[in-house]
């Protein structure tokens, strides 16, 4: 199993939020927000019952790539979202190709939108790129979307990410609808150049 998440110093403290690794005992608050159409509309997998979701996320590897976003709020802290940081190996022709291995990484997330529009989902991807370019080394982050979720592909724009590729009707929609596909990256010397403007 990838182990990569654990070259970091976790727990990660942001501005307003605390990011830490995803534990199998966060499985019933991230039910909470993941079973709601609106966060299920866009995302990959959209189990139908608790028992689903748990086998879901309980999937070897899944809860080793992910990381936890937490708030602080009355009573303690709450568990606003997760974004995913799967480190992977780059594409190198067959005689180098060593030297690409987990170089790069693929991130996405979902968060309760009831703490939408703070720009807290910001706030911590903005901290995963961080990570991804120090702790862990990496050169070469990337995010896929559907075109039409405009918060996911604005986030991305935020944070000075890249629209790298725009696909027609490359991805189908548990709508039954073939759906225009994005692809976002970022190199670590383009981060550099954004963190020192
Ligand atoms: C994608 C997603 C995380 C974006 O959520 P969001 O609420 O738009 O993101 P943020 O919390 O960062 O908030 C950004 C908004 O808050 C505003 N904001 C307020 N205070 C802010 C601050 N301090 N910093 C940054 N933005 C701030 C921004 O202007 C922005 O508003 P705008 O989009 O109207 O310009 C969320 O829609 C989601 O989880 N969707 C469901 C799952 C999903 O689609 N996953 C991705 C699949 S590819």
């Amino acid at each position: 199993m990838d182990d990569s998440l654990n070259k970091i110093a976790w727990p990660v403290a942001t501005e307003r939020l605390s990011l830490r690794r995803l534990e199998s005992n966060d499985l019933e608050a991230t039910w909470r927000y993941r079973q709601l159409p609106e966060v299920t509309r866009w995302i990959t997998s959209a189990p139908g019952s608790l028992d689903e979701y748990r086998k879901y996320f309980l999937e070897e590897g899944r809860i080793a790539r992910d990381v936890a976003v937490e708030v602080e709020a009355v009573g303690g802290k709450v568990l606003i979202g997760t974004v995913m940081l799967k480190v992977q190996d780059g594409w190198g022709q067959s005689e180098i190709a060593e030297k690409a291995r987990q170089a790069e990484a693929e991130i996405g997330w979902s968060f309760d939108p009831a703490y939408g529009g703070k720009g807290y989902a910001t706030e911590a991807v903005r901290t995963v790129l961080e990570l991804s370019f120090g702790a862990l080394g990496l050169r070469r982050v990337t995010a896929e979307c559907f075109a039409a979720n405009e918060p996911s592909w604005r986030l991305m724009e935020r944070l000075g990410m890249r629209r790298e590729s725009y696909a027609r009707q490359s991805g189908l929609h548990r709508s039954g609808e073939w759906m225009d596909g994005m692809t976002y990256a970022l190199l670590a010397e383009e981060w550099g150049e954004l963190v020192t403007a």
